[in-house]
């Protein structure tokens, strides 16, 4: 398969890159480094720097390579604090960067799209979320990540192409070639910033309310190692190719764990310090996705469970330290 991947030298897409070299597939990357880094884009795979607004530069791609099987589209802004004070710039970028890559890749006969969208888009759902449960986003991230599901499903029956939107849930860990990993500034997910209080390069954990209606009174959130979730796309891919269906699956465990389980796990591994500190507005008790239908449809399931994503991220911010 040749596959254009939108977003490939980020976190997920680099790893998504590196699951379909590993499966021998042919990978173009085109991104516009604004959050990727280019030492994290496989040396196999060709990079064209651009951004996806840019028609003429996507024009150009598809011009050049008008045998691609399927786009890969990875290249959003997701920083939910940054998404309330800058929301045109996450509509700017997430819906109408997907409006020209769509109209770029209709106008070159190109027919089928992945797209990750986020558990985001079920709001203050609690509990396990299914594909088909309502859907209602509380900040301007998700509501452009849920505005772009939605252009994806009209543009695509409009125009006889195909999709399958991904929703992820909480996404961590790194590649055991630790080539790749999660490598921001500001780091905000709760597996990387235990990590850090770990490494010493921030004093504590805080933990933010323990007085939910959970087993140990902290939030519950389903968890997934990235490498699972690239590999899943591998399959994705392979699904829409081969004739699948246009649909929207959820990628998770369909397993749930504490903030205090994840400190528990880290401290495992050595001293970290956490604090209970106030509750944050907007934080749901316990998100959990349904993976049912990833397993039917794709036949995936994931290989690694919390102790191997806290490890692999372990890993791979001490590479950085150095
Ligand atoms: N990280 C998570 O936990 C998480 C959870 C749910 C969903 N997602 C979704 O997964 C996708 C990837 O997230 P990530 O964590 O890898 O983010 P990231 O910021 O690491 O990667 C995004 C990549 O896209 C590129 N990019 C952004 N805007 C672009 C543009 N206009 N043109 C070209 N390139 C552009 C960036 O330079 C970067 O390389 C996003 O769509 C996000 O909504 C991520």
């Amino acid at each position: 398969m040749k596959v254009l991947v939108v977003g490939g030298a980020g976190y997920i897409g680099s790893h998504a890159v590196l699951e379909l070299i590993k499966k021998q597939h042919e990978v173009i990357v085109f991104d516009n480094l604004t959050s990727g880094f280019e030492d994290m884009v496989s040396e196999q795979a060709t990079l064209i720097i651009g951004d996806i607004r840019d028609k003429s530069a996507l024009d150009a791609v598809f011009k050049e390579h008008n045998d691609i099987d399927v786009v890969m589209h990875f290249a959003a802004k997701i920083v939910v604090p940054e998404s309330v004070e800058k929301p045109l710039e996450y509509y700017s970028n997430n819906v109408e960067g997907v409006r020209v890559l769509l109209e770029s890749m209709q106008e070159h006969n190109i027919k089928n799209i992945v797209f990750s969208s986020t558990a985001a888009v079920y709001g203050e759902a609690s509990g396990v979320c299914f594909e088909d449960d309502p859907t209602q986003p509380i900040n301007p991230y998700g509501e452009t990540k849920l505005a772009t599901e939605r252009m994806i499903k009209w543009v695509t029956q409009a125009y006889g192409m195909k999709y399958l939107i991904f929703r992820y849930f909480n996404v961590a860990g790194a590649d055991q070639s630790l080539k790749v990993g999660l490598k921001k500034d500001q780091l905000t997910h709760l597996i990387p910033v235990a990590i850090q209080a770990l490494i010493g390069l921030r004093e504590k954990l805080l933990i933010y309310g323990d007085d939910y209606d959970t087993e140990d009174g902290t939030c519950v959130r389903d968890y997934i190692h990235v490498s699972d979730l690239a590999y899943a796309h591998v399959l994705g891919a392979t699904y829409l190719k081969d004739g699948g269906q246009s649909t929207t699956i959820n990628l998770g465990s369909n397993q749930g764990y504490s903030v205090l389980d994840v400190a528990k796990t880290v401290q495992k591994i050595g001293d970290m310090t956490y604090e209970i500190t106030e509750r944050r507005p907007g934080d749901p008790a316990k998100l959990i996705a349904s993976n049912e239908k990833a397993k039917k449809l794709l036949h995936w399931e994931p290989k690694y469970g919390l102790e191997d994503i806290v490890n692999s991220d372990f890993e791979f911010r001490k590479t950085l330290k150095k």
